[in-house]
């Protein structure tokens, strides 16, 4: 696919990025899904799977879903509780979390090589440093997987984390699959 074309259709697919303020934020992500895309070789932003064994869903689904449930949670816990929670972090973490899959999984949800070796935060870690993005977002970034041995540190974190298992159980309950929950 050529760059401006997978270019439009990524601000296509991701009406959730007009939600970003901070425009440096907004094109970093822009251009880590088209370089992630460019470098995997997936022919349609649809084809990557959520995972492994919800190959019935994409991983385009399953990030805006994150997003705009992060954004939901946001808006309860700041009119609720009165705690401040920073959108833009939240939004451009929860756009990126997941663009490794990209690397980790075969059409068919075959992990990769690259799947076995790697946690599929890494990828989207290495790209935020590359793309100036703040040590904020790597941490929402890296531990919104239980992979991760760190755990959440900050409200936006936690709410990532969250949202990012609630969506996951949610697919694999009407697909008959056993929950992270139980795991
Ligand atoms: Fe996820």
């Amino acid at each position: 696919m050529q760059g401006n074309i997978l270019r439009e259709l990524i601000i296509k697919a991701l009406p959730e990025l007009q939600l970003i303020q901070n425009e440096h934020y907004k094109k970093a992500v822009i251009s880590i899904w088209e370089e992630a895309y460019s470098a995997s070789g997936w022919e349609n932003l649809e084809d990557v799977p959520k995972s492994g064994d919800v190959v019935e869903y994409s991983n385009l689904q399953h990030s805006r879903s994150v997003t705009l449930q992060a954004i939901a949670c946001a808006d309860v816990i700041q009119s609720i509780h009165q705690i401040n929670v920073d959108r833009d972090i939240l939004i451009t973490s929860a756009l990126l979390h997941d663009i490794g899959k990209c690397f980790e999984y075969t059409k068919e949800g075959m992990k990769t090589r690259y799947g076995k070796l790697m946690q599929h935060g890494f990828y989207p870690v290495q790209k935020a440093i590359e793309h100036d993005l703040p040590l904020e977002i790597q941490h929402l970034i890296v531990t919104h997987t239980g992979l991760s041995k760190i755990m959440p540190q900050t409200v936006e974190a936690l709410i990532l984390h969250y949202v990012d298992y609630l969506d996951s159980d949610v697919l694999l309950h009407v697909l008959n699959k056993p929950l992270f929950l139980k795991k």
